[in-house]
């Protein structure tokens, strides 16, 4: 791949995507000035560079677990760009033959991603709305790649907080989780409340007044309750950084970013 082969035909470079912002803030190169101008913004008011790299980290160490479980089948809710060790690169490492099903509604971010995947068989970029569940689940590309019979990871990493209360987070999780056979497991990293309430108060406000999706953190306890009857595994839903680190040793951090995984019984 050459240094633009990942910028599809007729992409409006000045209209400000997620995903590129986010590509940013890992420090990526699949960025326009629009994105950065945004990433910036946020950068204003919250600490979005520590958060991205605490979630891209509980990702990777995420689906190292989940490989270890012996897990092939991923569902990426709200998926991004996939480059920068993101899913398919961490589980196809750990297994040749893992397939993953990417979701994002970003027209940029599938158009993006479905050039730098190229003619992947195992890996697909789904242009679908987290959520719309059945279509998620009902999908060709779904249905192709995951058979629901056997063992789901489920991914919701850094998007949970672009549902809204309207749309009825609970419910629309739980019917994910009723698709999924047992051993299935729900991982999950979700803007919270309960680090830094002042900080997070200025990021919702921000995100109101530009105009662009609002975000919706969450309490401890509503992060629970989207994990439903799945049960939690070691150490339960903590900080980003505490959910099973690298260094065990290391002072526990705090984080704007509560992770977990639950499995279903
Ligand atoms: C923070 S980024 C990617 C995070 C990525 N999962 C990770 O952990 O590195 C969040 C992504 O969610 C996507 N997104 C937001 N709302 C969505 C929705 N309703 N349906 C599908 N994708 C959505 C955005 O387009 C963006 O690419």
């Amino acid at each position: 791949m050459t240094a633009t082969d990942w910028i599809p035909q007729g992409i409006d470079r000045a209209e400000p995507s997620a995903a590129r912002a986010y590509d940013y803030l890992l420090g990526g190169p699949h960025h326009f000035e629009a994105d950065r101008q945004l990433a910036e913004k946020v950068l204003t008011v919250l600490p979005a560079r520590t958060m991205s790299r605490q979630n891209r980290e509980f990702l990777h160490r995420v689906v190292a677990f989940l490989a270890g479980e012996g897990i092939t089948q991923y569902l990426d809710l709200g998926s991004g760009l996939p480059t920068l060790g993101n899913v398919h690169e961490a589980a196809q490492r750990a297994d040749a033959a893992s397939r993953v099903v990417y979701v994002d509604n970003e027209d940029a971010a599938v158009a993006h991603g479905r050039c730098l995947l190229g003619d992947s068989t195992n890996t697909v970029m789904l242009q679908a709305d987290v959520r719309e569940p059945q279509s998620v689940l009902d999908a060709s590309p779904t249905r192709q790649l995951i058979d629901f019979s056997q063992p789901v990871a489920l991914l919701m990493l850094g998007v949970t907080q672009f549902l809204h209360d309207a749309d009825e987070p609970r419910e629309l999780i739980r019917r994910y989780r009723e698709a999924l056979a047992p051993g299935s497991c729900l991982a999950i990293a979700s803007f919270t409340w309960d680090n830094d309430p002042d900080t997070m108060r200025r990021t919702v406000e921000m995100f109101k007044e530009s105009g662009r999706t609002p975000i919706v953190p969450r309490t401890r306890a509503e992060v629970l309750d989207f994990l439903g009857d799945f049960e939690l595994v070691d150490p339960g839903l903590v900080y980003a950084p505490q959910w099973r680190p690298d260094q065990p040793d290391a002072p526990a951090a705090r984080s704007n970013l509560y992770a977990g995984v639950a499995r279903k019984p």
